[in-house]
């Protein structure tokens, strides 16, 4: 009797070292580098994915078919809260996001959220589809959403980070508030039938870790004390002086980026199971096997680590590549 990937997974979340083997799954693990991804969105568009639940769940079923993953993640965007706040989001091709009614006046987070049902509905629906598999759910960091809420485009967000300059106490009032909703939106996907959900702070490494432990951590602690029941993930890439940055706030895992030294953020977060840390590129061509015992090796074997990548799997990834990613780690003792 085989164990599941979700039992695997959970069990590592849980750090429970009786657990079979190691679970893997990675970041954007259903998108562009599939086929049969681009074949679905050659018919809709983005934004009609991501409303639509049963196409939500196909996404997320497709790279389920090919790869023996442990884990499933809802077919979302963490761009779908600033959208329910109004603000307007497109994606055009090649361009990335935009929000068309960026942040410029606080007033602007005072407004309503508008309902993100068709999410909790995907969870739901993908619940049913992958019994045997750990579902997560997600959402932007504040300091990720308050980014692109500012900025209203991906780059190096100027005026997000001058904002933050000009009124320190206006830009904590928006980041508490963000928490806020985030935190909703996350117990809302748990409450869906998530089994975990996974903060992304793609851009925790755009602030320094002094200006971070002031204004963006106190809104972490809130979302970790508020999850404190459930089981979480933390991914705060680019990001230095890790416990510093995370302050009280307690999460189940951290999700490592490729540049840091993992031994080094296992010292530093006791108690936290770590996850990720193999470079994306890699898969575009370079020793696989290699990177996979770089990282058994520098958790020492441990049944407290999730396999996966620093970032999420780049478009141009053969999937041949996961193929020998999750090989090389069900190969592992
Ligand atoms: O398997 C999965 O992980 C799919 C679910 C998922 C998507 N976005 C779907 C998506 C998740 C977990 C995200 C998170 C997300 N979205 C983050 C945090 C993680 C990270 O990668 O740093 C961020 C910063 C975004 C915002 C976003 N969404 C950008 C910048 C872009 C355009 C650039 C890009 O990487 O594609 C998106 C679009 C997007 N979100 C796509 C997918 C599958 C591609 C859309 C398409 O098909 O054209």
């Amino acid at each position: 009797m085989g164990v599941t990937g979700r039992q695997r997974f959970l069990g590592t979340l849980h750090r429970d070292p009786s657990v079979e083997g190691h679970p893997v799954w990675l970041m954007r693990q259903a998108g562009r580098f599939l086929p049969e991804y681009r074949e679905l969105r050659s018919r809709h568009s983005f934004m009609e994915l991501v409303h639509s639940p049963a196409l939500c769940t196909e996404a997320a079923l497709q790279p389920l078919r090919r790869f023996d993953l442990d884990a499933t993640i809802v077919f979302s965007d963490i761009l779908e809260i600033p959208d329910a706040l109004g603000m307007g989001l497109s994606f055009t091709p090649g361009d990335g996001p935009r929000l068309a009614n960026p942040l410029r006046e606080s007033g602007q987070l005072e407004g309503t959220l508008g309902s993100l049902d068709y999410v909790y509905e995907a969870v739901a629906q993908l619940r049913a589809a992958a019994p045997g598999h750990a579902l997560l759910g997600f959402a932007g960091a504040p300091w990720t959403l308050y980014c692109y809420m500012v900025d209203g485009e991906g780059g190096e967000f100027p005026l997000a980070r001058q904002s933050i300059r000009a009124d320190e106490t206006r830009a904590k009032a928006m980041l508490d508030r963000l928490a806020d909703v985030v935190a909703d939106h996350l117990l809302a996907q748990l409450g869906a039938g998530a089994d975990t959900v996974q903060v992304f702070d793609t851009w925790a490494g755009r602030l320094d870790a002094d200006t971070y432990a002031r204004l963006v951590t106190p809104g972490l602690e809130r979302i970790a004390a508020r999850l404190a029941e459930h089981d979480t993930i933390l991914f705060l890439r680019g990001a230095d002086q890790l416990s510093r940055r995370v302050g009280r706030a307690k999460f189940s895992g951290v999700s490592v980026h490729a540049g840091a030294d993992l031994a080094a953020v296992r010292r530093e977060l006791p108690g936290w199971t770590t996850q990720g840390n193999v470079a994306s590129e890699i898969l575009l061509g370079g020793d696989i096997e290699a990177a996979v015992r770089g990282v058994f090796d520098a958790t020492g074997g441990a049944h407290d680590h999730i396999y996966n990548l620093g970032h999420g799997v780049v478009p141009a990834t053969p999937p041949e590549s996961v193929s020998r990613f999750v090989n090389a780690v069900r190969a592992l003792p």
